[in-house]
């Protein structure tokens, strides 16, 4: 087979910029991009998609996949790529630190670092060796070593190498995990899934900072699940910033983010972790070297009106990060809007929203005529947005009226907004949902 190179001879024009390989085409790689010209690089998006958010503003975009090391490695040669980057998806990050240690680029941690860091099962071993508190897990193939007596229900199944919570299951009897495991096995790439002791409790997202091998908190959330409802997906309808957490809570939160640096080697860089949190009590779901996707970097910039994308960068690029942040005041709330499946149309009810200030902003995700499909997943959210208050009560409240007024309606005109899954688990118990 050719190799990238020859398939794509063509005339370098001279470019007299250091050359900035960008993997990822998601939206806060906007940021990323803007971040590196206004370092003084060329950029170069890498995405196999045609279209994608960041594609507009990059320099240049090449239509390969951030997954190919290989392919990654022949355009960085080509283009003498003075670096190779991604700030917030995990994939990309391990593509980033194969190419730069490849080319000699700088790099925030080793190919080996970076795997460990994203590979759930490597990760779930160094968290259990180092004595990281985590749910006790299995890895497993199939059913047949799988003894039930050393797990207690109900159980959590998950690909081993996914994202998202795509395939991740609560199972509450052998049943549901055997079906529940069939699926997880079907997404991961390696045939391999893990099964985890459920934890009670508030989920917390934790945005840290390690410099100077010394972990820093910058902000918190406290991720709100979309009611159960006889569904067992474990999907958000969004997350509450900060999360409201005593002094033992921050102070036990800082000090695993701590022993995580210490026991995967992490030095200047971004970290930020999945908790549970119950009874003065954290444990570890997963955590990732690097900085959120989605609203994170937006939110965090106007709650701390610390620039975490600007911090990524100096992550590659071994320059000491400014821990300049503020301590956040007042509570911030991002909702996501799912739909029932069919073609998404457009949004209505949320201008006079903002003009109003009910809230911060809107985001739409989805083009006139996307397919939405049937399951409540990240791929499927068809907007966001985002309100803001001093107290949770004003929040919830913010959150009731522009829920209230926002509806969208498919190609057709019809409404498709799923209202039903802001409904908590209480009301649906009580029999007030008809
Ligand atoms: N051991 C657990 N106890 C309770 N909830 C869990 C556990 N493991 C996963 N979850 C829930 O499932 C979600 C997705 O699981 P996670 O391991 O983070 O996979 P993904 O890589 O898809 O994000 C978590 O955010 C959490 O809500
Ligand atoms: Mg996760």
């Amino acid at each position: 087979m050719k190799s990238w190179y020859e398939r794509n001879k063509m005339d370098n024009n001279v470019i007299d910029k250091p050359v900035a390989l960008v993997l990822g085409g998601t939206f806060p790689h906007r940021e990323l991009i803007s971040n590196l010209q206004q370092r003084g690089y060329h950029t170069v998006l890498v995405d196999y998609l045609e279209h994608s958010p960041a594609k507009e503003i990059a320099d240049e975009h090449i239509r390969e996949s951030t997954l190919d090391q290989e392919t990654v490695l022949e355009i960085a040669q080509d283009r003498n790529a003075s670096l190779v980057i991604s700030a917030c998806i995990d994939q990309a990050n391990v593509t980033a630190c194969f190419v730069g240690a490849k080319m000699g680029l700088p790099v925030p941690y080793s190919y080996e670092t970076a795997l460990s860091v994203t590979n759930k099962v490597l990760m779930k071993k160094k968290m259990v060796e180092h004595g990281i508190p985590t749910s006790k897990h299995i890895v497993v193939s199939d059913l047949s070593g799988f003894n039930s007596a050393e797990m207690r229900y109900p159980l959590i199944v998950k690909p081993s190498d996914s994202n998202s919570s795509k395939g991740v299951r609560k199972a509450c009897d052998y049943d549901e995990l055997s079906k529940y495991l069939e699926d997880a096995l079907d997404i991961s790439r390696n045939n391999q899934a893990i099964i985890e002791e459920y934890r009670v409790g508030r989920e917390i997202g934790v945005d840290c900072f390690i410099k100077d091998k010394k972990a820093t908190v910058i902000m918190t959330r406290e991720r709100r699940k979309i009611s159960s409802a006889g569904d067992t997906t474990q999907q958000i309808q969004g997350s509450l910033w900060p999360a409201e957490l005593s002094e033992v809570d921050q102070s036990n939160l800082k000090e695993i983010a701590q022993r995580i640096a210490i026991a995967f080697e992490l030095d200047n860089t971004p970290l930020m972790m999945q908790t549970i949190v119950s009874d003065n009590e954290a444990s570890v779901i997963e955590f990732a070297a690097r900085i959120g996707g989605g609203e994170n970097y937006r939110i965090i910039k106007l709650h701390t009106d610390f620039d975490i994308i600007n911090s990524a960068v100096d992550s590659f690029l071994g320059e000491p990060t400014i821990l300049d942040h503020q301590l956040p005041t007042g509570l911030f709330a991002d909702v996501y809007i799912y739909t029932h499946p069919g073609q998404f149309g457009e949004i209505s009810g949320y201008e006079e929203l903002l003009r109003n200030r009910t809230i911060e902003y809107f985001n739409v995700y989805k083009a006139h005529g996307a397919t939405i499909g049937q399951e409540l997943s990240s791929n499927n959210r068809v907007g966001a947005f985002l309100v803001g208050a001093d107290d949770k009560n004003d929040v919830l409240a913010k959150i009731d009226t522009a829920l209230a007024s926002i509806e969208v309606h498919d190609i057709h005109g019809n409404p498709m907004m799923r209202k039903d899954i802001y409904i908590p688990d209480e009301t649906i118990k009580a029999g007030r949902l008809v």
